[in-house]
């Protein structure tokens, strides 16, 4: 076992979970609600500021229990932020909100808006 919280730190300022979870089930998941393009746009709008990985990595993850039938849950830690029912063209608000226009802005809080 490595612990590799140090390099870790030193590399990601902030990370978004992104829920691509996909079930079989009468529940609603967040594949079924888009979440792969979801995930595509995130990237997009990272790769498109230089942000992408480093310093804000992105993650796909399992449910983050707000599942729905009308978009992703996204988290983004270490913020505690949480966001459901996001689509592709809620992404750039929402990154924008997160990390400013440039996606310079990983130290802060989203603003209460
Ligand atoms: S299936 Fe995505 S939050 Fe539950």
């Amino acid at each position: 076992m490595n612990r590799r919280t140090a390099q870790q730190r030193d590399r990601i300022g902030a990370q978004v979970l992104v829920c691509t979870t996909d079930r079989d089930s009468e529940y609603a998941c967040c594949a079924d609600a888009g979440a792969d393009a979801v995930v595509a746009a995130v990237e997009s709008w990272l790769r498109d500021r230089n942000a992408f990985w480093s310093p804000i990595a992105v993650t796909e993850t399992a449910c983050l229990g707000l599942c729905s039938a009308d978009g992703t849950a996204i988290a983004i830690q270490p913020r505690d932020e949480w966001y459901s029912d996001v689509t592709v063209a809620d992404v750039p608000d929402l990154l924008e909100r997160e990390f400013g226009p440039d996606a310079a802005s990983i130290d802060r809080r989203a603003a209460d808006a």
